[in-house]
């Protein structure tokens, strides 16, 4: 496991979502309030690029058939309407370190 940044911590806002490349795979970097997490990108449902997503109230949405994600862990807090079982998305560890947003793969 390494530590990589993956971005400035004022270049991103309050609920912005950004879609990094590291180590030749795509995260998806979240930043709600001041806090930074990292999740795989695509949606479990259907694979629909989370980059599109959007926060609401602490929870990542996916805007194709509205699942819902922790970001902290990328546990599925509600799957699409009668979808049955999603998986979660993979989660990363993350840390800011000197302004650097930082994501351990
Ligand atoms: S692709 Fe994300 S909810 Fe269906």
């Amino acid at each position: 496991m390494t530590w990589y940044r993956v971005a400035k911590e004022n270049s991103m806002k309050d609920g912005d979502l950004a879609k990094i490349s590291v180590n030749n795979q795509e995260v998806l970097v979240i930043r709600d309030g001041d806090k930074f997490y990292a999740t795989s990108h695509l949606c479990t449902h259907e694979e629909y690029d989370l980059s599109e997503a959007f926060m609401d109230d602490h929870q990542l949405i996916c805007p194709n058939h509205f699942a819902t994600f922790d970001p902290k862990d990328g546990s599925v807090i509600s799957p699409p309407e009668g979808a049955g079982d999603i998986s979660p998305l993979k989660s990363f560890k993350t840390r800011v370190e000197n302004g650097d947003v930082m994501v351990e793969i």
